[in-house]
């Protein structure tokens, strides 16, 4: 069954589709009929350059006019190599920098001038970017014309044959794109997971792999743009702005992440909790319903950290109410006591569109402070999301920031929820273009209404140039391009900041009503550098197998991306999962950074619970993760302070094995653990490839050496098969119910030495929710050989927590003795497995807030 909320797209797309063919251009590689321009002047400062610009010949005005003048500025900075292209005049707009928070700390170890060089063509001008140590280049615009025009910019740049090209999104995609065939669409769209189109997110960012190492390349331009991948080039072709390009080195592709997020933001700090397991669903019909979901969680013994109520629980769908039939306040405040009470958490949606509605505060109060998007001839600009007609929050505006943390505060007064999940943020409107100022009441949605028509904008016609919108006209299912925001700007240009704005508001109002706590926030429509204020879930997609299996690029991308606190609706939100696929997800979805199951409204019920077989895999996958939380958590820690992701996609951790640079059906968390998920109907096993090195199965700790591949048995009632890597040591926690439970309970080391018979590993402890932690956190360093284990680091956080197992893998030899902190073990309390040369000691009881040794 196809739901209702998917009609929406299929509806939309019918409209726009013969909207969009008049529009369409269709090559992907660049206008060599356009003249370029030559460089007239050019002024060096140490490593910096400006420089001057002039068309060489007749404009070829090839969609609009050609810019005559322009000017050129490169510059090198802590994290990268920048060369800017942009109009004399400077009047085409720009990306405001206050929209990210660079990590001004950072410093590459070697300066990136030492790093990249810059070298220029004067006439016509082209530029590359080269490797000093190699001469390798890795960027070069030669024998393609730079266009430069009023609402057109184009820029290419020659890609090696069979490019490795990683990123460029938000897409439903293979992990590596196709060198060949790849045409990327900047529009932030509100679309359910379409394969290869434009989606809610947008990430003009790449990462090459070339000879086994890794460059990056980002482009900062909020308008509409094409990339397109073909004919062994890259081609930008965007609707205005200007061309700013950021080069980062690596030289591998976890240095590029540190470089790229060190420049657009690094990841926020998340809280603990979040970690845990979380229950959604559109469509719960009220309080009871909630309530029965958590306690059918209990009941069946499988962890739940947090549950969400969608825009179900709203007065008429509008946001900062409550349903005062379904979800009154009282039991709704009840219910949230009881969840604080048992250690669990509550998070609710919001939608950035607020209902007109004349008695309606956030109406009322956003009109007298002025904070609504604007029409053209400047009265309030209308469109239509779940409330009917809504008004749309200008993040520009002076007064907006305040008016919203007025509205979020004085919800949360009254309902105390832990965090905010805010969706259609593209932004999403039902009307295509305005659906007039004038209307009121409650309008039939769009879809369902057979005399509904399309306002296509009148006073901000198409541009000229197509981008490949899969809605086509720009104005559908969003807001009109001709709407003003405070400042002047049209949503033509600011269209692709939306989500991203309303992150940084929503994350400074929890800020401000809890200055102390790590504010939770998950979004909807991302841009470069979102990451710094909220995670994301990657929207409605299906309950299908194919959708399984993307959800894994889906999640790798993302951590390229600078948002590594990411996941899928596990089970699948559109349409009716089944059994298999649901415990498969369940497998796969317990090991997402971000691990929610959220379905659709009128699809089938997937809680965790409704089937036995999938309730029994829950129980397994969910404790796993418990358990290895302390591990995640420090993934987390890094990803935080340089970027390195948790999830750690195989070509980039392998990107010299050809056979890797397309597997993404595989991947690590952090580089210690590889997943081989179950991602095919009917299956009960796994072709494994197994990456160079020395590995140990998850389970029977039986080790292989790779490269080799494997088929590893993985039935319904088995387990997600995973493999440890020599070399790393992996914290663990006995896992409980919730988080704070089990966080008190003992720790575990598991140690997989490698060939050469050591392993080192780190864990970042501190109390998982404060912003500020100063020096109340401990970093600890452990390493280990044949001969024992050790650790070491800073002790500044009083976690109280104990150790009290070690597993060793790969110990060759049978210890006689043991000996902790200077004091000899039991015999009793240690073992050894002579066949799977497995060493375990036992009944330990060391702290973990100091360092020690254990000798062996
Ligand atoms: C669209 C979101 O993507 C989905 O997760 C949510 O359930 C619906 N909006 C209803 O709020």
């Amino acid at each position: 069954m196809v739901q209702w909320q998917s009609l929406i797209y299929f509806g939309l797309l019918g409209i726009s589709s013969l909207v969009h063919a008049q529009y369409r251009n269709s090559t992907q590689v660049g206008s060599s009929n356009c003249p370029g321009y030559r460089i007239i002047e050019i002024q060096n400062q140490g490593d910096s350059i400006h420089s001057k610009l002039s068309l060489r010949d007749q404009p070829c005005n090839q969609y609009g006019k050609d810019v005559k003048d322009i000017v050129l500025d490169v510059s090198y900075d802590n994290s990268r190599l920048r060369v800017k292209i942009s109009d004399a005049e400077h009047k085409h707009w720009e990306v405001p920098a206050n929209l990210w928070t660079p990590d001004i700390n950072y410093r590459s170890k070697i300066s990136i001038n030492q790093l990249l060089e810059f070298s220029y063509v004067q006439n016509p001008f082209s530029f590359s970017v080269k490797r000093k140590n190699t001469g390798e280049v890795i960027f070069d615009t030669a024998g393609h014309r730079l266009v430069f025009e009023d609402q057109y910019l184009e820029l290419s740049s020659t890609l090696p044959d069979d490019a490795n090209i990683y990123g460029l999104g938000e897409v439903v995609d293979t992990f590596r794109r196709n060198p060949t065939n790849t045409t990327q669409t900047m529009w932030a769209r509100d679309a359910a997971d379409p394969v290869r189109e434009n989606v809610y997110g947008i990430h003009p960012f790449y990462i090459e792999l070339r000879g086994g190492k890794a460059h990056g390349v980002q482009i900062l331009n909020s308008y509409g743009m094409d990339v397109f991948l073909a004919n062994q080039s890259i081609t930008y072709k965007a609707i205005g702005g200007v061309l700013d390009f950021s080069f980062y080195p690596g030289p591998d592709a976890y240095e590029v992440i540190n470089q790229y997020t060190a420049t657009v933001g690094r990841p926020h700090q998340i809280a603990y909790w979040s970690l845990g397991f979380h229950q959604c669903k559109y469509g719960y019909v009220d309080i009871d319903e909630v309530e029965s979901v958590v306690r059918n969680y209990s009941l069946a013994k499988i962890p739940l950290e947090t549950m969400w109520t969608d825009i179900d629980y709203m007065d008429m769908f509008k946001d900062f109410t409550l349903d005062p039939i379904n979800y009154p306040l009282d039991r709704v405040q009840k219910f949230i006591s009881k969840l604080h009470q048992d250690n669990q958490k509550y998070v609710v949606i919001i939608d950035p569109a607020i209902g007109r509605n004349e008695s309606y505060p956030a109406w009322i109060e956003g009109v007298e402070q002025d904070v609504f998007i604007k029409n053209p001839d400047g009265s309030i600009y209308i469109g239509q999301v779940w409330p009917g007609y809504t008004a749309f929050p200008d993040w520009f505006a002076s007064n907006t920031d305040s008016w919203w943390t007025t509205q979020i505060a004085r919800f949360m007064k009254d309902v105390p929820v832990d965090g905010l999940w805010i969706d259609m943020n593209e932004p999403s409107s039902f009307c295509t273009g305005s659906c007039g100022s004038n209307r009121t009441g409650i309008p039939p949605y769009p879809w369902l209404d057979p005399n509904y028509k399309p306002d296509i904008p009148q006073t901000f016609p198409e541009p000229p140039y197509a981008i490949h919108n899969a809605y086509g006209n720009l104005s559908v299912k969003t807001v009109s391009t001709d709407a003003l925001h405070q400042n002047g700007l049209t949503e033509y240009q600011v269209h692709n900041l939306y989500g991203h704005m309303e992150a940084i508001a929503t994350r400074k109002s929890l800020l401000s009503i809890e200055p102390k706590k790590r504010p939770f926030v998950l979004g909807r429509s991302t841009f470069s550098g979102s990451g710094a204020y909220e995670g994301h879930w990657t929207g409605d997609n299906w309950s299908t197998w194919e959708l399984l299996k993307y959800s894994i690029s889906g999640v790798l991308s993302f951590q390229m991306f600078g948002i590594p606190y990411v996941g899928a609706d596990i089970c699948g939100f559109n349409g009716n999962t089944t059994e298999e696929l649901c415990l498969r997800w369940i497998q796969l979805g317990s090991l997402y950074p971000f691990s929610r199951n959220h379905n659709g409204k009128g699809s089938i019920g997937q809680e965790l619970y409704l089937w036995e077989s999938v309730a029994e895999a829950s129980r397994k996958a969910l404790y796993t993760r418990y358990e290895l939380l302390p591990y995640m958590y420090t993934l987390f820690q890094h990803a935080h302070e340089i970027g390195y992701p948790v999830w750690r996609p195989l070509p980039f951790e392998f990107p010299n094995d050809s056979e890797m640079l397309n597997n993404d059906v595989q991947f690590l968390v952090g580089p210690g653990i590889l997943v081989s998920p179950v991602l095919a109907e009917g299956a009960t096993s796994v072709d494994v490839q197994i990456p160079e090195g020395k590995w140990y199965d998850f389970y029977s700790w039986e080790s292989v050496s790779g490269p080799t591949k494997q088929t590893v048995s993985a039935p319904l009632n088995g387990r997600i098969p995973l493999h440890l890597r020599g070399g790393h040591i992996i914290t663990t926690q006995e896992p409980s119910i919730t988080l704070t439970q089990s966080r008190k309970n003992p720790f575990g080391l598991l140690v997989a030495l490698d060939e050469m018979d050591s392993a080192k590993g780190d864990l970042y402890l501190d109390d998982g929710e404060s912003l500020q932690v100063g020096k109340e956190y401990s970093s600890i360093f452990y390493r280990a050989t044949s001969r024992g284990i050790n650790s070491n680091g800073y002790f500044g956080y009083q976690s109280n927590g104990m150790l009290k197992n070690i597993t060793i893998l790969g110990l060759k030899k049978q210890p006689s003795k043991v000996v902790v902190n200077g004091r000899l073990l039991s015999t009793s309390q240690f073992s050894y497995d002579t066949d799977k040369a497995t060493f375990i000691i036992t009944q330990l009881n060391i702290s973990m807030d100091k360092s020690f040794n254990v000798a062996f």
